[in-house]
């Protein structure tokens, strides 16, 4: 599947790199994924440099508050986690990497203890089980409550902050990938904002890469990740060829404290945790619409419960729901949920009184570049970990408090690949043609047509509208936008929403996540991975690849 129209945004040039920095491997990214695989590469005895867009901490790990995901307690098994991730990735998940996930996750929890992180314990002193959509076992360890990413992101940061073998440039966002004559990764360009000597545009080179930025979130108006959002390791592996997968499948999180039709960026999250303790969603007549939607109610599959919201939400003609958590008492509200609680009583709102409006939005995507289960990319030297990668362990959607867990599985394995596979320095080739930048005035437009047209629910007709818009902004943007870290961003989450739209708009069925007005069934020619790459002309081609 070719796309018909030649390119978008081609490989971008940065100026001629003022500085350059070398290491055994490079990771971008300072999120869970990206703070242990620099652990782990330094426990194999490599040189790491660290790069992050803002400071260390500034990524999406930190605003996690459910928690994450493993067989932990007697009762359950990796078996019962499997058997619960595959059911929510809606036939779309790799066995082997779900299997992976499962049963090396209690190892992974284990040692992330090791590095400093604490749990919330129950009180005979065993770590405390909670459950989420799509859960059939109380599975999700948490932290301070709901603060379950800050207490990660702190433990992961102290130790790398620890470790001398682990060299970290912040304010740093990645540019383009620098490859060999023959293809392979030999480093990133990157701009530096502020620090010393390495201010401004330089190399950062090493033969392994590994892109750890997170997710997407900035491509849509309303999203529960943070401002740093913008996909730009997706982006990069785009414009580098790489193969991405999955891209189609956008994650709604139901319950996101609702603002008003006019909120913008990111938005504050009600974990789905509140849920586990009991939380019932109501419509504006107060029915608890859960109980005759899924034999799991409240607590069904995440992309079950957004659809039933916005049913729900067209029915009556509303723009939220209410989220009933009164009946947890004050009590649990203050211990469980403290964030939550703080962040509804700012905006006045007392969940121990009063309802929580509620609605779907931005927060999590499933697929990214595409990987094996080792996190090796389809660029020899360029590895993935995290939500910027597919490896295929969420399938359609991603199970609840899934996500941390895949990064604490995945970097392990990556950084054992990047040992065992013989990559070698060599010189960078001079960078390709370059695309265009597009304009940071643009962002907002973009975000309104990717909410309107590529959101929770999609068509031919819009998916087209999308797709004609983001073209002829890229048709018609000027040639001189300057390289600022603005339009830099809002040319990554361009080329994002490009490939996104392409594969919401092929996807002629409704998956997982994944939600087409026009064709409402699930099909079973469409169980499928849809696959893209862009080739040296510019041009998207797309393939489907069997799922097992
Ligand atoms: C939540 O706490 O509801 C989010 C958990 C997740 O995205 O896995």
């Amino acid at each position: 599947m070719q796309s018909e129209h030649a390119l978008i945004c081609g490989p971008l040039r940065a100026p001629a790199p003022g500085w350059t920095a070398r290491a055994d491997a490079i990771v971008v990214g300072s999120g869970v994924a990206g703070l242990t695989s620099a652990l782990h590469l330094r426990d194999l005895g490599l040189r790491v440099l660290l790069v992050t867009k803002a400071q260390i901490d500034e990524g999406s790990t930190r605003w996690a508050q459910g928690g994450i995901a493993a067989a932990l307690s007697e009762e359950d098994s990796p078996e019962d986690h499997m058997t619960d991730t595959m059911v929510a990735g809606a036939g779309l998940c790799d066995p082997d990497g779900v299997t992976i996930l499962v049963t090396e996750g209690p190892h992974a929890m284990r040692e992330l203890m090791e590095w400093g992180a604490r749990f919330d314990t129950d009180p005979s002193g065993s770590i405390a089980l909670t459950r989420e959509g799509g859960h059939h076992r109380d599975r999700i360890a948490h932290a301070g409550g709901d603060a379950t990413g800050r207490e990660v992101s702190r433990a992961l940061v102290a130790a790398v902050h620890a470790s001398p073998e682990i060299e970290v440039i912040e304010n740093a966002l990645v540019l383009d990938l620098l490859r060999s004559a023959d293809g392979a990764a030999q480093g990133v360009t990157l701009h530096v904002i502020g620090t010393g000597q390495r201010d401004g545009v330089g190399a950062a080179l090493a033969p392994a890469v590994i892109l750890a930025t997170g997710g997407i979130g900035q491509v849509f108006g309303q999203t529960t990740n943070p401002y740093v959002s913008t996909g730009d390791g997706v982006a990069l592996a785009v414009r580098a060829g790489a193969s991405v997968a999955d891209i189609e499948f956008v994650q709604f999180h139901p319950t996101v404290l609702w603002l008003g039709p006019h909120a913008q960026g990111q938005q504050p999250l009600v974990s789905e945790a509140v849920r586990g303790e009991g939380a019932v969603l109501r419509d504006d007549a107060g029915v608890a619409f859960m109980a005759d939607e899924h034999p799991l109610a409240d607590l069904a599959p995440r992309d079950i419960v957004a659809k039933a919201i916005m049913r729900r939400m067209r029915a009556t003609g509303t723009e939220h729901v209410w989220l009933d958590g009164r009946h947890l008492g004050a009590d649990v509200w203050v211990r469980r949920f403290p964030t939550i609680l703080e962040s509804c009583r700012l905006r006045g709102i007392d969940p121990v009184t009063d309802l929580i409006p509620v609605a779907p939005a931005q927060h999590y995507v499933s697929g990214g570049v595409r990987t094996d289960i080792d996190g090796r990319s389809s660029i020899r030297g360029l590895y993935a970990c995290g939500e910027v990668a597919c490896t295929g362990v969420h399938g359609a959607n991603r199970l609840a408090s899934n996500s941390l867990l895949e990064g604490l599985v995945f970097s392990r394995r990556i950084a054992a690949a990047v040992s065992a596979d013989e990559l070698l320095p060599a010189e960078p080739m001079p960078q390709g043609t370059p695309g265009v930048l597009i304009p940071v005035q643009l962002r907002r437009p973009m975000q309104r047509i990717m909410d309107e047209d590529a959101g929770v629910l999609r068509s031919a007709t819009s998916l087209r509208r999308a797709a004609a818009w983001l073209a002829e902004v890229v048709r018609s943007a000027p040639q001189d936008v300057r390289p600022t870290t603005e339009n830099w961003e809002t040319t990554n989450i361009m080329t994002i929403a490009q490939v996104l739209v392409r594969h919401a708009l092929l996807r002629e069925e409704t998956r997982g996540s994944h939600w087409r007005e026009d064709f409402p069934e699930s099909e079973v020619d469409w169980q499928v991975r849809l696959v893209t790459h862009m080739d040296a002309a510019g041009t998207f081609d797309s393939t489907l690849e069997p799922v097992p």
